[in-house]
């Protein structure tokens, strides 16, 4: 694993779109894994002043975002549809046929997994994943377990997340209990992966994930057997 400290959250956002634009500059047509959470919004930023600056193309890239709310619609502001449109996607210019994220309206959200998963498969899978990390050790929505869940699937979000995203919502009531997420399999079949965690409430976790033992039990301690991970913490 590569481990990058840095400062502070400027410098983490400026480090990873860095590391984003030159997989892109590399690769005019890659397939971005992208993810939602209060973390990444500065690189999105970062992202879309390269872009006005004439330096980034994302016009033949593919995305595919992590995970989506179980049960609430793209219209719907918490969705991670709707994140990703206001903070990257109406900002560039990638092609919007080529922006997945999971539904979480679907009827049968097997069939859905199924075929988002079939989908990242189909476009070559994800060159470089972006992720932000939860308190629990989560990625993507894949809660601590006793087993690492290999494929796109539906999860209850654990108690504590549901907590974290409250902050979102007016009542507790309204914030979702569901959601559908790439799997750890998904994720660890990107070829690079990029891990952003800001704050001193996220250095345990992180510890964890770098120097704990391998366990579902911190989803992301996974990593610690991809061979190409950056992790940038802010302290
Ligand atoms: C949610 C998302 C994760 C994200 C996490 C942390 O649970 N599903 O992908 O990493 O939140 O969010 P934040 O960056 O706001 O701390």
């Amino acid at each position: 694993m590569n481990h990058i400290v840095v400062k502070n959250y400027e410098d983490m956002s400026k480090q990873a779109a860095v590391i984003i634009a030159s997989q892109i500059l590399r690769k005019k047509n890659a397939i971005m894994g992208f993810a939602t959470g209060s973390t990444p919004i500065g690189t999105y930023q970062e992202l879309i002043r390269l872009y006005k600056e004439g330096i980034l193309d994302f016009s033949a890239i593919t995305s595919f975002n992590l995970d989506e709310y179980y049960g609430v619609p793209v219209t719907d502001t918490n969705s991670y549809r709707y994140f990703m449109e206001e903070n990257l996607f109406s900002h560039v210019n990638i092609r919007k046929d080529a922006t997945f994220v999971p539904s979480g309206m679907a009827s049968d959200a097997q069939a859905e997994c199924d075929r988002y998963e079939e989908m990242i498969q189909q476009a070559g899978g994800v060159d470089l994943q972006l992720l932000g990390i939860g308190h629990n050790g989560h990625i993507g929505f894949n809660e601590p377990d006793s087993h690492f869940p290999a494929r796109t699937h539906l999860v209850e979000l654990a108690q504590s997340t549901i907590e974290a995203n409250a902050r979102f919502y007016k009542t507790r009531d309204e914030v979702p209990k569901k959601a559908v997420t790439m799997g750890i399999g998904t994720i660890m079949k990107a070829k690079s992966v990029l891990l952003l965690a800001g704050g001193k409430d996220k250095a345990d976790i992180v510890e964890k994930t770098i120097k704990g033992p391998i366990t579902p039990a911190v989803p992301a301690s996974i990593l610690q057997l991809h061979q190409d991970v950056t992790i940038i913490q802010v302290l």
